[in-house]
């Protein structure tokens, strides 16, 4: 892809394949479960599990906007953050993994426990990090992590790390490869659920490691191979499908999700109000030094249990649904999960791409209904 080209050029553009007279813009899904292979086993289409047509063009787009090697996609976030933890370590080793992340790459640390692995949960924010990686054989971090928004400095971590010889992976699933460069920042991994904003229509799970070196996407390329955590053909379409507008939808879900922040803060009813574009976010010095768009969550914390219900529930435009990065907006008291370190009255939302003041309205309006109890 042309260097010279901005963000959307880039997603309008990323995995294309060439301009052939009678082809289609984007090849359809290719549906194999395996392929013509006379005598020795040669070329790249051997078996399903192992290569797909439909995969490569997305792996080519993910890895050019990335700024990767080699790309690895996978059936879900949960499946591509497995085959970095469970694929690239061994017993005796140490992980950094983050004390206030995503819960489930928490409990994939549990079974790393159980594997002879030790596992050292630290806080994003804060400087624990930095002492923690100066020992370890992998750190995985999330930035900005879910859900609480904190956000740790990359490069920084990234150095210390690799002093100490430890491999360095960033889930990349808030952000997306338009909002923060992770290999850019010496990373040697950016890894992401698509489930999220990078599809973003609520329809699709899909997960990927982008590589700095192609030898290491080669080790996570066979662990997909042998566990069979494959994205169906028709997902990894629709992914790349959706990447042509990424750059839209996450400027306008970045300019809601601010506006919505603004809207909530210094509101008496309204505490902790987090978003990394926020001027005043703790996390907003390091993040204006390493993103170049914030995200769509914010996340806030009102009076209690009940009032989070009720203003869930009077919210007409947002869904109440358990994830983030999607088209239509939703939101989610957080608590209602185990493994979640948060107040019982903290909002997860997640602005979508409906027009700024009917959802700052919508959101407004719901809050002074939650507080008529
Ligand atoms: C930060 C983060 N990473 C990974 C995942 C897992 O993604 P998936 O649901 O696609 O497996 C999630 C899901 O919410 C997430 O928020």
């Amino acid at each position: 892809m042309n260097s010279a080209w901005s963000d959307g050029t880039r997603a309008v553009r990323a995995g294309s394949p060439g301009r052939v007279p009678g082809d289609p813009f984007l090849p359809g899904p290719v549906f194999a479960g395996t392929y013509h292979l006379p005598g020795e086993p040669t070329g790249p289409y051997q078996y399903g599990r192992y290569a797909n047509p439909t995969w490569v063009g997305l792996e080519t787009a993910i890895g050019a906007l990335e700024g990767a090697a080699d790309t690895v996609v996978f059936a879900s976030g949960m499946a591509a953050i497995s085959a970095v933890l469970l694929g690239l370590t061994a017993p005796g080793e140490v992980v950094v993994l983050p004390s206030d992340g995503y819960p489930a790459t928490r409990t994939v640390g549990e079974h790393l426990a159980a594997r002879g692995v030790t596992v050292r949960l630290v806080p994003t924010a804060g400087d624990q990090l930095e002492r923690a990686v100066s020992s370890a054989d992998l750190v995985w971090l999330e930035t900005p992590s879910n859900p609480g928004l904190d956000v740790c400095d990359i490069e920084r971590i990234a150095e210390l790390a690799h002093r100490a010889g430890a491999l360095v992976a960033v889930d990349n699933t808030l952000a997306t490869p338009l909002g923060q460069l992770p290999l850019a920042l010496g990373a040697d991994i950016s890894a992401a659920s698509g489930t999220k904003a990078l599809t973003g229509h609520s329809d699709v799970l899909l997960g990927y490691v982008a590589c700095a070196d192609a030898e290491l996407a080669d080790r996570v390329r066979s662990w997909r191979s042998l566990t069979g955590a494959i994205p169906g053909p028709m997902e990894a379409w629709l992914a790349h499908r959706s990447l042509a507008t990424l750059q839209l939808r996450v400027d306008r879900q970045a300019a809601n999700a601010l506006a919505i922040a603004q809207a909530l803060v210094g509101r008496a009813e309204v505490a902790d109000v987090r978003h990394p574009g926020l001027a005043g976010d703790p996390a907003h010095p390091q993040a204006t030094r390493q993103m170049r768009r914030f995200g769509c969550v914010v996340g806030f914390t009102l009076a209690d249990a009940d009032t989070a219900r009720r203003f869930l529930a009077a919210l007409e435009l947002v869904a109440d649904a358990t994830s983030f990065g999607g088209v239509h907006s939703m939101a989610e008291r957080r608590a209602r999960w185990a493994g979640n370190d948060v107040p019982e009255g903290f909002v997860r939302f997640s602005a979508g791409c409906e027009d700024t003041e009917d959802l700052v309205a919508d959101v407004l309006r719901a809050l002074a209904a939650a507080g008529r109890g």
